[in-house]
């Protein structure tokens, strides 16, 4: 599984992402969960009907990759009820835990993000995609930021859509900037009323914290910004 406790002991300072590996065909996603040939399972299959079934009526939709406590899912599910609110995140009992909370707007389910955006989402069906302290992987095949993923975002992300990014790890806000080195700046869109967990560590040790927003390219370059303003 993508974020195992090994993970939580990485020194954030040094680490260094893995190269992503090669995806086979653009709907085999490698990682968690056997991939999205999953989805041809009958008890998988039910779980991607749910996901499109949320997906359809109108209005506005957000995801957010890996909720963990679903601190930041909760309270943007309650805070914006004209919103709905769909979540991925891998670990079973985290996801048991927040669906038992979960108001009628918000749809945490369990699985691998990568592998939903690829086969499951259909085309423009999303608002902003909040990826909030993503796991610093050592294992290449649980990488969250890899191509694919930047084409997944771009694909079912609607036109002014915005893909929203923070992260404690240095190398990992490197690769952010490089893999969308030619989407269009955003502002942040509203933050969460609650902070996630992580983002309450770094707040309470004063780690820095890149925050990154986008929209998709029309060949302007990204911005880089932090949330103390200063440059790093
Ligand atoms: C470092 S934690 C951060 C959690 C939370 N967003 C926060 O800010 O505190 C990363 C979370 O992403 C989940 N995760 C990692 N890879 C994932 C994937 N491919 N799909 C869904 N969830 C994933 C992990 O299980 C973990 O709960």
């Amino acid at each position: 599984m993508p974020a195992g406790d090994a993970t939580l002991m990485v020194d954030r300072d040094s680490y260094v992402a893995p190269e992503p590996p090669e995806r086979r065909a653009r709907k085999d996603v490698p990682g968690a969960l056997s991939g999205s040939r999953l989805f041809d399972q009958p008890a998988h299959r039910a779980t991607a009907d749910a996901v499109r079934a949320f997906l359809e009526p109108p209005g506005p939709v957000a995801v957010e990759i890996g909720f963990d406590h679903g601190i930041t899912l909760l309270s943007q599910a309650r805070a914006h009820p004209d919103w709905r609110w769909l979540g991925f995140e891998i670990r079973r009992r985290r996801v048991q835990a927040v669906q038992a909370h979960a108001p009628p707007n918000c749809l945490p389910v369990r699985g691998d993000a990568r592998t939903f955006l690829a086969a499951v989402l259909p085309d423009a069906c999303v608002d902003r995609l909040d990826i909030l302290f993503p796991t610093p992987s050592l294992k290449a095949r649980h990488l969250l930021f890899t191509p694919e993923l930047v084409a997944d975002a771009w694909r079912v992300l609607r036109p002014d859509g915005v893909v929203h990014i923070k992260t404690d790890v240095p190398d990992l806000a490197r690769l952010v900037d490089q893999l969308f080195a030619d989407a269009r700046p955003a502002l942040a869109p509203p933050a969460a009323p609650e902070r996630s967990r992580r983002e309450r560590v770094c707040a309470r040790d004063g780690l820095p914290v890149w925050t990154r927003a986008f929209r998709r390219p029309e060949g302007q370059p990204s911005s880089m910004n932090m949330d103390d303003g200063s440059a790093r």
